[in-house]
C-alpha cells in the first residue's frame, strides 16, 4: 500500500500535532486489508484486546473481549461497534498499512486498532492523548471533529468511556473507503457508521507523558544507587537558627537528586529499552529448538531473507562507537558489521543481506540471538 497523492512536508508543517485534516483517498489503489469475519475471529481469541460497544436507548454499554462467537448473532438490529487493538500484530496486510506513515519515526508509532460497526454504531464523542490517522476501510462513517479538549473538559458520568459532555463540532465529513482523517492529540471526535459494514483502521501513536518518563527513569536510577550514597556535610558550620534548612543544604540536596538523574547516555539506553517493549506478549516466533550462528550463517550464505516479527519493536540510538539496537525490551551494543546490520533491520521489515554482511560471524551471532528470542525469522523457503 502506498500513497499516490500526499504531500508529507506540507502535512508535517501545517497539520501534524496542530490541527485536524481530512485527506480524500490518497492511495494509489485502496483495498480493504481485512474481512469483517477475520476481525470478529480475532475478538474471540484469548490474548487479543477487544471491546464491544452497544448503543441501547441512547446509552453506550461496553463489553470486554474475548467475546463468545455466539455474541455477534445475538446483537440484532441495535447499533454496535467492535474494536480490536494491535491488529497489525496478527494480520500482515494490516501491518502493511503502517509503511506509508513512517515519515513519523517508528518509536512514535504504536499500533493499529480496527473497528467494525453496524449502521449508527460508534464509541461516542471523546478525545485521545495521541495523534491518530483514521482510515476508512469499508463502508462509510460520518466524523464530527473539534474543539481541542484537556483535563478540564467536562465529561459525562460513564464508567468505561470518556465521553465529552457538551460536544460542539467545528467540522463534519462523511468518509468513504480510502479516505483518512488525521486528528491531533486532544481534539474531540465522534464517528458514527452511516450504513452497515463500516470498518475503520486507526494508526495510533505514542508520546510518553512527562510523569511516565520521570517515574520510569527515576525508578531505574534508584535501583542502582547504593545505600551509602547519601547527604554528607563534612564542612558543617554552626548556624544562627538550628530550625532553618539552609540554602547551601537545599543546593546540595537538589544537586544530589539532579546529578543522579542526569546521565544522558544511561538515559538513552533505558529509554530505548523501555520504549521497545511490546505492549502485548503475542505472536511467539521462537523456534522449537534454538539455532546456532553456524546454521544462521549457512542460510544467509544461500541468500535467505530475514523477516521481522510484526509484534516486535525495533529501534536504534547512535553512540560514539557504533549504536545500541533495541528489540522488544532488550539492548544490543553493536559496532562495525553488527551496527550496519542493526541499521538495516530497523529500516525494513524484510531484508536480504549483501555478501559482506552475510559472511560476518558477529552478524550471524546477533541474528541467532534475535531468532531465538522470537524477534525475527529467516525465510528458509526462499533460500
Ligand atoms: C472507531 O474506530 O470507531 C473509533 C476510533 C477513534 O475514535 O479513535
Ligand atoms: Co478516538
Amino acid at each position: 500500500m502506498h500513497f499516490a497523492t500526499f504531500d508529507v512536508e506540507s502535512f508535517l508543517r501545517d497539520h501534524w500535532q496542530k490541527r485536524p485534516l481530512l485527506i480524500r483517498n490518497p492511495w494509489a489503489d485502496w483495498v480493504n486489508p481485512l474481512e469483517p469475519d477475520e476481525l470478529a475471529g480475532l475478538a474471540c481469541e484469548e490474548g487479543v484486546e477487544s471491546r464491544l460497544v452497544v448503543r441501547k436507548d441512547d446509552r453506550l454499554t461496553v463489553e470486554n473481549g474475548p467475546l463468545p462467537e455466539a455474541r455477534f448473532g445475538a446483537l440484532g438490529s441495535t447499533p454496535w461497534t467492535l474494536l480490536v487493538q494491535a491488529v497489525d500484530h496478527h494480520a500482515p496486510d494490516v501491518a502493511a498499512l503502517i509503511a506509508p506513515f513512517r515519515f513519523v519515526p517508528d518509536w512514535r508509532i504504536d499500533d493499529i486498532m480496527v473497528s467494525y460497526a453496524t449502521d449508527g454504531g460508534g464509541v461516542g464523542p471523546h478525545y485521545d492523548q495521541y495523534d491518530v490517522f483514521l482510515i476508512q476501510g469499508l463502508g462509510t462513517r460520518r466524523w464530527r471533529v473539534g474543539p481541542k479538549c484537556d483535563s478540564t473538559t467536562p465529561l459525562l458520568p460513564h464508567e468505561e468511556l470518556r465521553l465529552i459532555a457538551d460536544f460542539d463540532a467545528t467540522g463534519e465529513w462523511v468518509l468513504e473507503p480510502g479516505d483518512i482523517l488525521y486528528v491531533p492529540p486532544g481534539y474531540a471526535h465522534d464517528g458514527v457508521a452511516t450504513g452497515d459494514d463500516c470498518m475503520t483502521y486507526s494508526i495510533g501513536f505514542r508520546a510518553p507523558s512527562r510523569a511516565e518518563l520521570v517515574e520510569g527513569w527515576s525508578e531505574h536510577c534508584v535501583d542502582i544507587l547504593p545505600e551509602e550514597d547519601r547527604y554528607a556535610d563534612p564542612d558543617l558550620m554552626p548556624q544562627a537558627n538550628p530550625g532553618e534548612i539552609g540554602a547551601a543544604a537545599v543546593d546540595r540536596l537538589h544537586a544530589m537528586m539532579i546529578d543522579a538523574l542526569s546521565d544522558r547516555a544511561a538515559f538513552a539506553r533505558w529509554f530505548g529499552t523501555s520504549n521497545s517493549r511490546s505492549k502485548y506478549p503475542d505472536a511467539d516466533w521462537r523456534p522449537d529448538l534454538p539455532v546456532d550462528e553456524g546454521a544462521v550463517g549457512a542460510l544467509l550464505a544461500r541468500g535467505a531473507p530475514i523477516v521481522r516479527n510484526p509484534a516486535c519493536r525495533f529501534a536504534f540510538i547512535r553512540q560514539a562507537d557504533g549504536l545500541m539496537l533495541f528489540v522488544d525490551g532488550a539492548c544490543f551494543d553493536c559496532t562495525g558489521d553488527t551496527a550496519r546490520l542493526a541499521e538495516r533491520l530497523c529500516a525494513t521489515a524484510t531484508l536480504a543481506l549483501p555478501p559482506a554482511l552475510a559472511g560476518s560471524a558477529p552478524v550471524s551471532a546477533l541474528l541467532a540471538a534475535l531468532i531465538n528470542s522470537g524477534a525475527i525469522a529467516i525465510d528458509e523457503a526462499v533460500a
